[in-house]
């Protein structure tokens, strides 16, 4: 692996706390880190080096997936880190950063290959890529990439428009957006099961499956977001990005050994060949809901317009379900139900590809009926892949009985999404990044039903909290002869 020098925005901020810096750590014990790595953190406050190291172990011991019980590996790890004050606006900053790193790219003899990742608000992207440009920062002999957090863009033109400033900095090859979905262990494997199981490669179209759902249920509320929440919603927060990335992950077929670039292009067509919504047909196709009071696991939780700072009048939409279309000849007449929600019953998040059921129609009315199959991938609270298969028990006269054909991972040895994600992204490895033409075509797909949601088109159904979001959510899916799976 190269040595690059990695710039951190956001340094002291909660995300780098409890995500980045663990999976630095993690990446560090398993020697996936570059010879000589070295981060220089970047934040608003005065910090000394060593107070900045000592937040850093800090929250490696707290956060991090592997025990810290080695000291001497600790100290070694943090002794890479180094901090600078840095006021975003202002330009000298820029020129004070590039001194310092062009320093220690002397002291450790390193090629000047620089990643510069932007754990900080939206509202700082397009000024920080300026100044790296304008500073020099972004114009050494070695390769610069650009990683950066969601959201991007608050809906088409403001995404499009951050497009146009960050591309006037830093070319597509050079932008890592990270949706910490495509992170996920299990969504990386998705394209892999298909691929090298013929198997499930030969199931893998309309002629076999009836439906595919896909679920990401949160027991959390707003917690302290709510400026950014109430104004975002689940359709912005969940939906246009981690819900539309994880129905490109399932839908794409893909060849055999196929080339990042193959991947981007794959998972563009669905994006093109998902069915538009016209905004008057949003409410027959789209549920949208806002939880009420309620009790979760026990405990009772306020309703949404109770919690701090979210006006009694708010018509945030916390919870979204959906049904889509791919007007595509694998996919043709399979519904695709998305949901994602916060306050409801569970954490869970899974996909659930339900089977036709020919045997069920070749049964006569008096008979008894098998199950569909079910292929379930796992990725929350634990990761797993369930195949559901009937069989009959002769114990009870021969009934039907489903089985499960389960596969669970040591959830210890997963690595967490940002462990994957910053591996890729020091190799350079862009498959599991959000490419621009797949933010575009999201958030192209998905403005209907925000101007349909604005314009109070579409009724908000209030659920309480601990439930599995409104009854219009199951009625979507009954409509078609479905009901979601493992509501229980
Ligand atoms: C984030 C959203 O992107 O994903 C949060 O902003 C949400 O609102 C989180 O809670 C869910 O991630 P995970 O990995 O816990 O399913």
């Amino acid at each position: 692996m190269e040595t690059v020098t990695f710039v951190l925005f956001g340094a002291t901020g909660d995300l780098a706390k409890r995500k980045i810096y663990p999976a630095l750590y993690n990446l560090f014990l398993e020697q996936k880190l570059p010879k000589c790595f070295h981060v220089i953190g970047l934040g608003r406050r005065e910090l000394s080096d060593e107070v900045f190291q000592a937040g850093v172990e800090q929250s490696v011991t707290q956060f991090s997936r592997r025990k810290a019980n080695d000291p001497v590996s600790l100290k070694s790890f943090v002794h890479a880190f180094r901090y600078q004050a840095l006021d975003i606006g202002r330009k000298e900053d820029y020129t004070k950063l590039l001194q310092r790193i062009e320093q220690r790219e002397r002291e450790l003899n390193l090629t000047p290959n620089r990643m510069f990742y932007l754990s900080v608000g939206p509202e700082f992207f397009a000024a920080i890529a300026t100044n790296i440009k304008e500073s020099g920062l972004g114009s050494a002999a070695g390769w610069k990439r650009l990683l950066i957090e969601k959201p991007f863009g608050h809906d088409l033109q403001s995404a499009r428009e951050l497009n146009r400033q960050l591309s006037e900095a830093f070319s597509e090859q050079e932008i890592f957006r990270i949706d910490h979905y495509l992170g996920k262990p299990m969504v990386q494997k998705l394209g892999a099961l298909q691929q090298n199981n013929p198997v499930l490669d030969a199931l893998w179209t309309n002629r076999y499956i009836a439906n595919v759902q896909i679920t990401a249920n949160e027991t959390v509320g707003v917690e302290e977001r709510a400026g950014y929440y109430d104004r975002a919603g689940a359709v912005r927060d969940m939906f246009q990005n981690h819900m539309l990335q994880l129905l490109m992950m399932v839908a794409i077929h893909l060849p055999k050994n196929s080339t990042p670039e193959e991947v981007r292009l794959k998972k563009k067509k669905v994006m093109e060949d998902l069915v538009p919504l016209h905004k008057q047909d949003i409410a027959s196709h789209v549920i949208r809901g806002q939880y009420a009071a309620g009790t979760i696991q026990g405990k009772s939780v306020p309703g949404y317009t109770s919690e701090p700072n979210i006006s009694e009048a708010s018509l945030n939409d916390t919870f979204i379900a959906a049904k889509l279309q791919i007007d595509a000849p694998f996919w043709r007449g399979v519904p695709f139900y998305i949901r994602t929600g916060k306050r409801l019953k569970e954490k869970s998040t899974r996909i659930v590809v339900e089977f036709k059921e020919p045997l069920k129609q070749q049964a006569s009315a008096q008979e008894e009926k098998p199950m569909p199959n079910l292929l379930v991938f796992e990725m929350s609270p634990h990761e797993g892949i369930t195949l559901q298969l009937n069989t009959r028990d002769p114990q009870h006269q021969g009934a039907f009985k489903p089985i499960h054909i389960d596969f669970h991972s040591n959830h210890q040895d997963l690595p967490e999404a940002y462990e994957n994600l910053l591996y890729d992204a020091l190799l350079g490895k862009p498959t599991f990044f959000a490419h621009w033409d797949e933010v575009e075509l999201s958030w192209q797909w998905v403005e209907p039903i925000l101007q349909a949601f604005g314009d109070q088109l579409v009724p908000l159904h209030p659920y309480p909290a601990g439930t599995y979001g409104p009854a219009e959510s199951d009625a979507l899916l009954a409509k078609d002869g479905y009901h979601w799976w493992f509501d229980s």
